[in-house]
């Protein structure tokens, strides 16, 4: 089995201590950096934008992982791959041409992922699941750190590994919210890849260490 990954979100670091709190992730076990970017129409809040994806990528060595919580995302997908990110989700409850958004994702040199929300059914993406590259489903609603994590994610993991197994494609599951040292193991165990940790790494007084304890747990 490939090794699950741990992709620490930004958006809940010290954003006056951004460079320290990137080196950080830069230095420990975590395998990508989340970058939340949240446009007030979406979801129900603002969180930062490019200038901010600019400062972050001038001094991470990890792989970018931003989420576009956007409307109309395609306005800007030729500026993130600028901007250093190597995969970008785009929601599919804020795509009309989903397929054609994908397309352009891939072209511009990036990793195409497609974000659901908790209401939305993993059946909707069987039509083209070999086009994606990641799967990130919400285990919260979006839009907040800090929230519990949705019970009912478990079982979408696995509906989804299964449309992902018969169709012979290589899609990694995401699990993004509401992630602790609590539910990481079963998440991975279920048939997840990547786990997203904010608050559950960033309020821990030894950040690191719990990096690493996710990555052990994950991979157990
Ligand atoms: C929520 C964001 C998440 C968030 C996760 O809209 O997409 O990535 O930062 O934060 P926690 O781990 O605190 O739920
Ligand atoms: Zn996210």
């Amino acid at each position: 089995m490939s090794e699950k990954l741990i992709a620490p979100s930004v958006l809940a670091s010290d954003f006056g201590n951004l460079q320290r709190d990137v080196e950080m992730l830069n230095n420990s076990e975590a395998d990508w950096l989340h970058i939340d970017i949240m446009d007030g129409v979406f979801v129900p809040n603002i969180s930062f934008g490019m200038p901010v994806l600019k400062a972050i990528s001038k001094h991470a060595t990890k792989t970018i992982d931003v989420h576009l919580m956007i409307v109309d995302p395609d306005r800007y997908i030729k500026e993130f791959a600028q901007l250093g990110a190597d995969i970008l989700t785009v929601h599919y409850e804020a795509c009309t041409h989903l397929h054609r958004t994908l397309q352009a994702i891939k072209t511009e040199g990036m990793k195409a992922g497609v974000a659901i929300n908790p209401h939305t059914n993993v059946d909707l993406l069987k039509d083209v699941i070999k086009d994606i590259d990641l799967v990130c489903l919400m285990s919260v609603n979006p839009g907040f750190g800090g929230q519990s994590f949705i019970e009912n994610t478990y079982s979408k993991v696995k509906q989804l590994k299964e449309i992902i197994n018969s169709n012979n494609a290589s899609t990694l599951i995401e699990i993004d919210g509401g992630v602790t040292d609590a539910n990481a193991k079963q998440l991975t165990q279920a048939g997840a890849d990547v786990l997203v940790a904010g608050s559950f790494v960033f309020k821990a007084e030894d950040q690191p260490a719990t990096i690493s304890k996710l990555k052990q747990l994950a991979n157990s």
